[in-house]
């Protein structure tokens, strides 16, 4: 099974951010214009203070774009896969 760890990066306060939502783009977090020909798009958030932050790359943490780490728990994995 693999397990998509989350990506910590720098993130500026109130700055315009795309969260990638198709898995496509290099960094798989954040858009960068890969799924274009997906019906998927990014969700667009910021920050209030700046700082390092972890983001999702599991695609399966409950907040969407910040990780809950989810990506270790694999009952949660497992029922994702039966629905
Ligand atoms: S590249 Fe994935 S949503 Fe834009």
């Amino acid at each position: 099974m693999v397990f998509f760890r989350p990506v910590y990066t720098y993130l500026e306060a109130d700055k315009k951010y795309h969260f990638c939502n198709c898995g496509k783009s290099e960094d798989g977090v954040l858009c960068d214009g890969s799924h274009k020909g997906t019906p998927l798009t990014p969700t667009k958030f910021t920050v209030k203070k700046s700082g390092n932050f972890y983001l999702c790359k599991c695609k399966k943490c409950y907040n969407g774009i910040f990780c809950d780490s989810n990506h270790t728990k694999k009952e949660k994995l497992t029922l994702d896969f039966e629905v």
